[in-house]
């Protein structure tokens, strides 16, 4: 067996006495557990214990001294493109210009443009990017991600970009869920018959998907412009004939009862939401779903931030993502996505910090054994530099406070 002591930590962050499983909300989310001056214990992959210094052991066979940096559970990003073939910064500079997302999509810009591009590069160099990309992130000390398809629009390309999602699995030191997103925008020869697109997802996409098990989670891009609520329902209730939970895009460009329809088929998650009034949030209170949200993506396109202050006040579990993609969140750096949570849309740093990382691993369906520091859970975790606080984390929005990042109980 081997062990893992870090010593001197001046903030334990998400101390997790209870070893909880499901997604905090309302009020709960701004009252994080953190102990002060703390040790932690990991045996092999997991957490043995925790405590304050003066109970600290003194052997293990690796030690280290955190010299008053804090312990956070690593981030749990639970909504992520990272499989594409090339960045799309071109558009970047046409939107500068003046041209919108959705202008830029309807001439055949936008996901199309990465479908165009991921069609002829072939599956080992699209793993290569993404590899690259997923130790990126683990650089930025995320721990548990989700990976979507949805630049393929083919059968053959769709399944490629699962594929490479597979065989990041293997690879991956930290856990990954899969999403199957044909229903990512409708390719440009489809655009006179939408339904035959729509049964070449359920009649040959799907089917494929599952014999192989190829993905966790069913995704649909419902907004204007992209696939309405009655497409939606069709694929989401084809894809749970096939055991695939519904994991989906909900009104990002308009209140396209994106939300509703996820909520009525049982979504693990709806994300974006920028645009969520009452409506949105009663449906969300009555049911199970996690409200997801997105603020790189509000930021990079300019587009409104989802009412997070709103959505926690009336009592739901808010997650945040970072949608790590070419086209509207160019990074996956989830210390910003929470600097941005509290800076735009008035979260607590709290509150921040239990939606990227507990609420994330319930987006996930990872929280038994990740999102917080919790004896016999995973031993993923970042130690920070010294910082003077929890506020500080996202009032240095620019800092990299990351220090050194365990994975399975050991040193990354
Ligand atoms: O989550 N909104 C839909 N899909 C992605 C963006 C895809 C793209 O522009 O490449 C998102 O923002
Ligand atoms: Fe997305």
């Amino acid at each position: 067996m081997a062990s893992l002591l870090i010593r001197n930590i001046h903030t334990l962050v998400l101390a997790d006495k209870t070893r909880r499983r499901t997604a905090v909300k309302g009020p709960e989310m701004a009252q994080l557990p953190c102990l002060q001056n703390a040790f932690l214990l990991c045996e092999d992959a997991i957490i043995k214990t925790f405590g304050p210094m003066e109970a600290c052991p003194e052997r293990a066979d690796t030690i280290i001294d955190a010299e008053g940096g804090m312990v956070f559970p690593s981030w749990c990003d639970s909504h992520t493109h990272i499989v594409f073939a090339a960045a799309r910064e071109e558009e970047f500079v046409d939107r500068i210009k003046g041209l919108s997302y959705e202008e830029i999509a309807a001439r055949g810009g936008g996901i199309l443009n990465s479908a165009r591009r991921l069609q002829v590069c072939s599956e080992d160099d699209l793993f290569e990017g993404a590899w690259n990309r997923l130790q990126e992130v683990i650089g930025y000390g995320t721990g548990a991600i989700e990976i979507k398809s949805g630049y393929g629009l083919t059968l053959e390309s769709e399944l490629k970009m699962l594929r490479v999602i597979r065989r990041l699995k293997e690879k991956s030191p930290i856990p990954i869920k899969a999403s199957f997103l044909g229903a990512h925008a409708i390719p440009l020869e489809y655009k006179q018959q939408r339904e035959a697109y729509i049964n070449l997802i359920i009649h040959q996409m799907l089917p494929q998907v599952a014999a192989e098990q190829l993905a966790d989670y069913c995704d649909v891009f419902c907004d204007r412009g992209f696939f309405t609520v009655a497409e939606t329902d069709q694929i989401l209730k084809a894809a749970l004939q096939y055991g695939l939970k519904p994991k989906i895009h909900a009104n990002e460009l308009d209140y396209s009862g994106g939300v509703q329809v996820g909520v009525a088929n049982g979504a693990i998650s709806v994300d974006h939401l920028e645009y969520t009034g009452p409506e949105e949030i009663a449906a969300l209170l009555d049911g199970h779903t996690l409200p997801t949200l997105l603020p790189s993506c509000a930021f990079f396109l300019g587009i409104p931030f989802a009412p997070a202050r709103q959505m926690i006040d009336a009592g739901l579990p808010v997650v945040l993502a970072s949608d790590y993609n070419p086209g509207s969140s160019p990074s996956g750096k989830m210390s910003f996505v929470v600097a941005l949570a509290c800076i735009k849309m008035n979260m607590l740093p709290e509150e921040a910090i239990y939606a990227a990382t507990l609420n994330g691993a319930c987006a996930l369906e990872l929280a038994d054994d990740y999102g917080s520091i919790a004896e016999g859970k995973k031993a993923n975790l970042f130690i920070t530099k010294p910082i003077p606080s929890i506020a500080y984390l996202p009032y240095a929005f620019g800092s990299d406070i990351v220090q050194h990042i365990i994975l399975n109980g050991q040193v990354h």
